[in-house]
């Protein structure tokens, strides 16, 4: 393990359940590979900006001299493609967010999933450039979505793992810190995650 990246969603600092048990997983993985160069991208403190018309042309054009004019406006995209491509593992630790991903991760989303990048399109195929990864997702919620009635309602675990197998990444496994808006599963929702975490094959 050379690189690992991690993504921090949540605004709500030392409160957050995600960023909780994502620091029981760093504190692994530290452990584990000691050598392993940790990037933290933290999109509470440094949000990513949506994409602009600029940055869309930039991130998309496929003529070479249209491209070189852009290269200032792909410059973020390029340094954010260029992390998760040179990391071995991705950690996404975010919230459940009127049942989807926050606006934050989806910002990031949009200028690391860029055509040419990290997916191209072959004889009619998609193929995923981000190969050889794996990922963990670390999912806080309010409600309960692993099972029971509320389970079609959820739009975080299932969009990232299709967004992520998309680009090459399908080696994902989750940790969901579930019932945090439900006094009596938000109790014990964080120790639960970290014990699910301390079994995590790493
Ligand atoms: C703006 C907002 C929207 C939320 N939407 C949902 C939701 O749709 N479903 C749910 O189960 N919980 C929802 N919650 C609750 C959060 O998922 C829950 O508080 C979780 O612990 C947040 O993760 P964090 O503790 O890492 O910040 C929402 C919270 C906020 C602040």
């Amino acid at each position: 393990m050379k690189q690992i990246l991690m993504i921090d969603v949540s605004p709500r600092g030392k409160d957050s359940a995600s960023r909780a048990v994502a620091e029981t997983l760093v504190a692994r993985l530290t452990v584990l590979y000691p050598s392993a160069r940790l990037i933290r991208r933290d999109l509470a403190a440094e949000p990513l900006p949506h994409l602009d018309g600029i940055t869309l042309r930039a991130i998309t054009t496929r003529d070479p001299v249209e491209a070189e004019q852009l290269q200032a406006a792909a410059r973020q995209s390029d340094q954010l493609t260029g992390e998760l491509l040179d990391s071995d593992l991705l950690v996404i630790a975010a919230p459940m967010w009127n049942f989807g991903v926050p606006s934050a991760l989806k910002a990031w989303i949009d200028l690391v999933v860029r055509p040419g990048r990290t997916f191209r399109y072959a004889a009619g195929e998609v193929l995923g450039l981000a190969k050889d990864k794996k990922a963990i997702l670390v999912l806080a919620s309010g409600g309960v979505f692993t099972e029971g009635p509320w389970r079609p309602w959820d739009f975080v675990e299932p969009y990232l793992r299709q967004i992520l197998g998309f680009i090459g990444i399908v080696d994902v496994q989750t940790v969901r810190v579930e019932g945090m808006n439900i006094p009596e599963l938000a109790i014990s929702a964080v120790p639960k995650a970290n014990k699910v975490v301390e079994e995590l094959a790493l």
